[in-house]
């Protein structure tokens, strides 16, 4: 069914004091963007008079839909609900209480429809985002929720933002298993998108009613984490798996680099006879070679591009992540070394472990930026 080319889903329970408010404002902003759109309230059955409210504007506008849920009650569940129900190809998600600003959505619209991004995400973590209005407790709440969301989508900056839209495409026949109040994160782990596009927004915390969010809400998010991310392991097709490949060649790599330093490090010391820190650092530029080359070739396959100077680049660029790793190898090894009075050989090996998960999260997002 499209009998528009753009969908509002606005979720709410219990909006009596904001529901005309945003239904209004959102109908004007779509009005002077001049997008035929609709909006889609998917309502868990309110009892503070919403629904009527939603009623009565319907009869002065025709594009204004409302879905009445009994059942399975919640906020993912009722966006997911909307997807389905939509009637167009292009679908908006947004709160009804004014914490996400209605007047950029057709920035959202035209992403997608004009750039063609799969999704589009309005992010508080992006640069010239930002939060007014929230107590410490929330924040911390909130970075931890966005912290583990990253393991799962460490190039989406706000991976549980409620403010996003998305081409129905993306969770045609997609297995969404929607629970507590992260439906961007579902449709993340189990949608079918490539390219997504980030749009900062400053969240307003509500000035009207109360905040649903509940305890169960923080336990059901861990819980959907662990179903996404054992979910990418019978679907390979999906983003979580891609990532996973590539930390998983990276170890192998690393790995191999191991090997390599181990195997320089006991050379120059037990042979050349020179002092364990010096081996080290030759053994750790041995490694850092080595794992250039096969991370270049295989876990960020070279990247699209393989121009030498662009290759050399890459790897100047893993030179000076490298170094910086290779301080903290050589910190660890030292501490654990001389302080800790471990074998040198076993402290390396605690030192070279550090030194990766530094290596892996910086080379990805800078050296092999482009190739992601
Ligand atoms: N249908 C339905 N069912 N809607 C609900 C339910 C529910 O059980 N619970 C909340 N809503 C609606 C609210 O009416 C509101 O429009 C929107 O969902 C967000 O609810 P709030 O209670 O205002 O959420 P919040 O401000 O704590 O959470 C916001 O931040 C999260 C990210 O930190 C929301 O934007 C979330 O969408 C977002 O994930
Ligand atoms: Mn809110």
């Amino acid at each position: 069914m499209n009998n528009y080319s753009f969908t509002v889903i606005i979720p709410t329970y219990n909006e009596i004091a904001n529901i005309e408010n945003i239904i209004k404002a959102v109908l004007s902003v779509l009005n002077k963007s001049e997008i035929d759109g609709e909006i889609l309230v998917v309502d868990d059955n309110s009892k503070d008079g919403t629904i009527d409210a939603v009623k009565n504007l319907q009869k002065s506008y025709s594009n204004l839909n409302l879905i009445v849920r009994l059942e399975d009650h919640g906020l993912s569940q009722s966006v997911v609900e909307g997807f389905f129900k939509a009637q167009s190809d292009i679908i908006q998600v947004i709160d009804a209480d004014f914490s996400h600003p209605v007047n950029l959505i057709p920035q959202f619209y035209y992403a997608i429809e004009d750039e063609k991004y799969d999704v589009c995400i309005g992010s508080r973590y992006t640069k010239g985002g930002d939060i007014q209005n929230w107590p410490l407790k929330r924040r911390v709440i909130s970075l931890g929720a966005t912290g583990l969301g990253r393991v799962l989508f460490p190039d989406v900056t706000d991976p549980v933002s409620g403010f996003f839209a998305i081409k129905r495409d993306v969770v045609k026949n997609s297995e969404l298993k929607p629970r507590g109040y992260k439906i961007l994160m579902e449709v993340l782990g189990k949608g079918k998108w490539e390219s997504f596009k980030e749009i900062p927004f400053t969240f307003k915390d509500r000035e009207v009613g109360e905040s649903k969010l509940k305890i169960s809400t923080m336990t059901d998010y861990i819980s959907q984490c662990i179903n996404i991310g054992l979910f990418a392991f019978t679907h390979h097709d999906t983003k979580v798996w891609k990532e996973w490949m590539k930390i998983l060649k990276f170890g192998i790599v690393g790995l191999s680099g191991i090997f390599v330093n181990t195997a320089v490090l006991f050379a120059f010391t037990e042979w050349a006879h020179l002092y364990y820190l010096i081996s080290s650092f030759f053994a750790i530029e041995a490694s850092i070679i080595t794992n250039f080359i096969l991370n270049d070739f295989w876990t960020f396959k070279g990247g699209s591009n393989n121009k030498f100077s662009r290759k050399w680049k890459r790897f100047l660029s893993y030179q000076v992540i490298s170094i910086c790793g290779t301080l903290i190898n050589m910190g660890v090894l030292f501490i654990f070394t001389d302080l800790v009075g471990l074998w040198y050989i076993a402290a390396n090996i605690i030192g070279i472990l550090v030194a990766f998960i530094w290596n892996f999260f910086v080379n990805r997002n800078v050296t092999w930026r482009a190739t992601k």
